[in-house]
Formats: C-alpha cells, sequence, structure tokens
C-alpha cells in the first residue's frame, strides 16, 4: 500500500484523480453557484452605451486602481448602503463575446475609491467629463491619470447643437477659440459610471458588521436648529464639495462659489433650498447641477444648507428640517 511512489499507475491515476477532484472544487462548484444567482427586482440590465462603457472601463485598466465590492465590515459603509451580494453582478457577469470571459470588476486595489455606488454619489455629467478629462481640474491634489484622449479639441465656430462641451478652463485647458468636446467613448464611458448604483433592496437589506469601538458621538450644538440635525460639514465634503470644493470658492467656469453666495446668504431659504432639491441650470458660463431630491432627506438638507450658511465667512440664519420639508411639500406639488 505505501509503495505507490513505485507503482506508476497508482501514481498516474492519484494524480488524475487529485486534478478531477481540484477542477470541482474550485472551478466547476462555484461557476455553477453562480448560474443560480438571480438579479433583485429592482436591477436593470445595461443599456447599449453603458455596456460600450464598460468594455472601456475594462480596455482602459481602471479596475488597476478602483474596486466595486462593498465589503461587510463597518468601515466600507461609506461605498454604499449595504455590503455588495452575489446579484449585484448579475448583469456584469455576462460574457462580453464570443472570445471574451465575462470581465473581472471586483478589484483588489483602492489606490482611488470604490465605484459601486458612484452613479449615485456623483451623478454629474459635466463633473465626470472634467474628471476624466482631467482629474486635477476637479480634484486639485488627484493622482488619477488623464484620459483625454477619450475628448477632442474643437474649434468653437464647428461646435454643433450635438457635441457635448465640456467647461475645463485654464490651467487644464487654455486655446483661444477652441474647446474640449466628449467622444463617444466619453460618453459611453459617462454612462457606465452613472449606471454603477447599488440597486435597492425589496426587503430587509444585510447590514454591515458594526465596529469594535464606539463611533464618535456628535456633540450637542447650542443651536436649537443643528442640535437635531446630522453633520453638515461631512455630508457637504461628500456630496457637494466635489463640485463647489472644500473652501467653497467652486471652480472658475464650471461651478459657482458658494462662499458669498446671495443664493446661499439670503435671509429667505427658499431658493437654496430649491437649488438643492431640484439642481440648477441658470446660467450658461456655469455647468449643470443635478438635483438631490431623492438622495438627500430634510434633515440632510437642512444640516447642509445650515455649513454653507455659517462657513467661510458665510453668516446668515439657520433653518430646520420643517423648514426643507414645506419647501419640499411645495415643490412636489407643483410638479404635479
Ligand atoms: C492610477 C490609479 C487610477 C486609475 C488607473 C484610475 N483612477 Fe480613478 N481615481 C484614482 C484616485 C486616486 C481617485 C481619487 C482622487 C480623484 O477623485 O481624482 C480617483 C477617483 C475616481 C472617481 C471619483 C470617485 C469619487 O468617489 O469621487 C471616478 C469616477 C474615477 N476615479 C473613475 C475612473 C475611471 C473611469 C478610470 C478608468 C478610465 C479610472 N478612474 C482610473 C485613481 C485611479
Ligand atoms: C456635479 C457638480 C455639483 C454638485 C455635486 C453640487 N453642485 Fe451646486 N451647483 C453646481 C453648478 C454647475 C451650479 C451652477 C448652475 C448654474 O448656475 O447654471 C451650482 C449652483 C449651486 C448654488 C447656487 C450658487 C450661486 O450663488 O449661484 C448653490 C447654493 C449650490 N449649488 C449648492 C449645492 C449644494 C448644497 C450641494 C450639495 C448638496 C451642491 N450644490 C452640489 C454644481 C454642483
Amino acid at each position: 500500500m505505501f509503495d505507490f511512489h513505485k507503482n506508476h499507475k497508482i501514481l498516474v491515476n492519484m494524480a488524475i484523480a487529485g486534478f478531477l477532484m481540484l477542477s470541482l472544487l474550485i472551478a466547476v462548484l462555484p461557476a455553477s453557484q453562480m448560474q443560480d444567482t438571480e438579479p433583485l427586482p429592482t436591477q436593470t440590465a445595461f443599456t447599449e452605451l453603458e455596456l460600450e462603457g464598460l468594455k472601456l472601463y475594462i480596455a482602459e485598466g481602471c479596475v488597476a486602481c478602483h474596486t466595486q465590492q462593498v465589503r461587510s465590515i463597518a468601515m466600507d459603509n461609506v461605498w454604499g448602503d449595504r455590503p455588495s451580494m452575489p446579484s449585484d453582478y448579475y448583469f456584469s457577469k455576462q460574457r462580453l463575446d464570443v472570445w471574451r470571459q465575462s470581465p473581472s470588476l471586483l478589484g483588489s486595489e483602492r489606490t482611488g475609491p470604490d465605484l459601486t455606488n458612484i452613479g449615485k454619489r456623483q451623478p454629474g455629467k459635466d463633473w465626470h467629463l472634467m474628471h476624466l478629462y482631467n482629474p486635477r481640474s476637479v480634484v486639485k491634489e488627484s493622482v488619477m491619470p488623464s484620459y483625454s484622449w477619450l475628448f477632442e479639441e474643437k474649434l468653437e465656430d464647428e461646435i454643433t447643437d450635438e457635441d457635448v462641451v465640456v467647461p475645463v478652463g485654464s490651467p487644464y485647458f487654455n486655446k483661444p477659440n477652441k474647446k474640449i468636446v466628449a467622444t463617444t467613448k466619453a460618453l459611453q464611458l459617462l454612462a457606465y459610471l452613472q449606471s454603477l448604483k447599488q440597486p435597492e433592496m425589496p426587503g430587509s437589506s444585510p447590514t454591515f458588521i458594526p465596529q469594535s469601538k464606539k463611533e464618535p458621538v456628535a456633540t450637542a450644538s447650542t443651536d436649537p436648529n443643528q442640535a437635531l440635525l446630522p453633520d453638515g460639514a461631512k455630508l457637504y465634503a461628500n456630496v457637494c464639495a466635489a463640485c463647489h470644493q472644500a473652501n467653497g470658492e467652486g471652480i472658475k467656469g464650471a461651478f459657482p462659489p458658494v462662499a458669498g453666495s446671495p443664493i446661499v446668504t439670503d435671509s429667505n431659504p427658499e431658493m437654496l433650498i430649491k437649488v438643492i432639491l431640484m439642481g440648477y441650470d441658470a446660467r450658461a458660463e456655469y455647468a449643470q447641477m443635478p438635483p438631490f431630491a431623492d438622495q438627500l432627506s430634510d434633515e440632510e438638507i437642512a444640516a447642509i444648507a445650515n455649513h454653507e450658511r455659517t462657513s467661510w465667512g458665510n453668516n446668515a440664519s439657520t433653518l430646520s428640517a420643517e423648514d426643507v420639508k414645506k419647501i419640499r411639500d411645495m415643490v412636489n406639488q407643483q410638479n404635479q
């Protein structure tokens, strides 16, 4: 029995049996388990444009620096509303074409942030296009490479209504009579990034494993409006600062300053709240602001508005969630 190393028949058969068992264990079983996952009812398949964008995401190697997996540990709760599940990948696990397998998008490097929920976190079209053209134009300290070959320079006279002009200004682009225009490829990649949203769970969703250390409790404020609200400074940093910048100064030619803005500091906050709820696209010299009505609660909007009204030298009265609710109801009624 113990001389099988001398019996070549047993030796070969053992090797074959080992090979078959391992193949079953690490290839066939997991693959057949994957076949059984179903998409959530809230999940939609990729459009043609988004699918082309997914192929570009793979071709450009974005996965080298970005993950698309929200782990079930508490430190990942900034990247999604819940941990990722197998069904989240239902549509991206389809074969790309006859020759190419389903792509591996999970990633293992987070040189940049996780992108599972980027379509929800950063809905702005102009922000994404500026960021892809040159990440430094919106995030000064970014180390992400520029993808300027997804864009072309066009003479101002030759720009048609169909062209999507990207509002990058100096020092990132500075040629007289010329503008940056997004190519079809840039628009495909944009569509893919905007489609990256965690699908809502119909029932109760899986939760994060809490950290052993206690989360710091927000310190009570003496302002009665502020005491009951979430941390406006943190919300501003997460939701608004990408465009309006941490210092509230905005970016010339794309995003207006909120520091010293008459809309922000108006004693009547109606316009400010409407801008946040419905988005804003009033002036040609600036890009377009996306609406946040679905993304932010009344409490969160009040907290952000109060942060903007009392920071960077702004000195206006604060408001409560009740004030926001009144204006949200008004806006909803007008839309009916
Ligand atoms: C060399 C690493 C690297 C590569 C490659 C890379 N990125 Fe990034 N990315 C980063 C870093 C670092 C940041 C954070 C700073 C910033 O926002 O620019 C970032 C930020 C982002 C953000 C904003 C995320 C947020 O939460 O605000 C998006 C969207 C993004 N990258 C998309 C892409 C796409 C699409 C590609 C491929 C075309 C790509 N990245 C390739 C490093 C990279
Ligand atoms: C994707 C980029 C983007 C994000 C994110 C964004 N904004 Fe804006 N915001 C804009 C643009 C662009 C305008 C100017 C639109 C115009 O005038 O046509 C604007 C205008 C404003 C104005 C009017 C300022 C003035 O004086 O003209 C306020 C106030 C404002 N935003 C607040 C916010 C708040 C609060 C948030 C976070 C909840 C936010 N924005 C997030 C792009 C953005």
